[in-house]
């Protein structure tokens, strides 16, 4: 079945048995978090590679999840939605959630600088002395966008909802889809979990089966 995004609308208007349904502008961006997660995911296992063992991890792994993050996260989703629709509308409804937008903001730039130094650093073959700072860097933008888009799921995108009627969450949800027609072609989301789902592989980071937890301890009664 070819794309199951949001330009599944008009399809359903002419064949209300259609399944799959319209993609709302905030299921739209919680998913595009679950893209960001991953790569999050990706740059927590090669931290710690990194820590104990840095010629074992691939920079260029590393170079294509900074440069996914860049075009998808930073570009798109904070930039061309949140900056713009988003958190103004959140600052202006005001209450508890417009404390938020500010240092929002203030991450996603210290996001964007510390993607600068993921993309310059990995650009040499090898990682050698650039090691112990990369990790470093690594889970401090883990540990901040962690938070981040936690924060963004439970508190601001709710809050932002909460400021539209159904109509105009219906405007957002046709404008979030041409904005993400221009930026990206037709198939923006799919092709940035094919993209990160390939940096998986390559890391051996996509079978979910080995993150499955051990059982428990068994508790002594003692
Ligand atoms: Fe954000
Ligand atoms: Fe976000």
């Amino acid at each position: 079945m070819a794309n199951q995004g949001r330009g599944q609308t008009e399809v359903s208007k002419d064949n209300e048995n259609e399944k799959g349904g319209e993609v709302t502008a905030t299921e739209d961006l919680m998913r595009e978090h679950g893209v960001l997660r991953r790569a999050l995911l990706v740059y927590t296992a090669a931290a710690t590679k990194l820590h104990s063992n840095p010629s074992s991890i691939s920079p260029d792994a590393l170079q294509k999840t900074a440069k996914l993050f860049r075009a998808f996260g930073e570009e798109y989703h904070e930039k061309k939605l949140e900056e713009a629709y988003i958190f103004p509308a959140v600052k202006q409804a005001g209450g508890e959630a417009a404390a938020y937008p500010d240092i929002l903001v203030t991450q996603h730039n210290r996001g964007r600088e510390i993607t600068d130094y993921i993309i310059n650093v990995t650009q040499n073959a090898k990682l050698g002395s650039n090691a112990e700072d990369l990790a470093k860097a690594l889970d401090s933008f883990v540990l901040m966008y962690r938070n981040h888009a936690a924060r963004e799921d439970t508190i601001i995108f709710p809050a932002w909802k909460q400021t539209l009627t159904d109509k105009q969450l219906d405007e957002m949800n046709d404008k979030f889809e041409d904005i993400e027609h221009d930026q990206f072609g037709e198939d923006g989301f799919e092709d940035a979990v094919k993209q990160i789902s390939a940096i998986e592989s390559s890391l051996g980071l996509a079978d979910i089966a080995q993150f499955t937890a051990p059982p428990p301890p068994k508790v002594s009664s003692s």
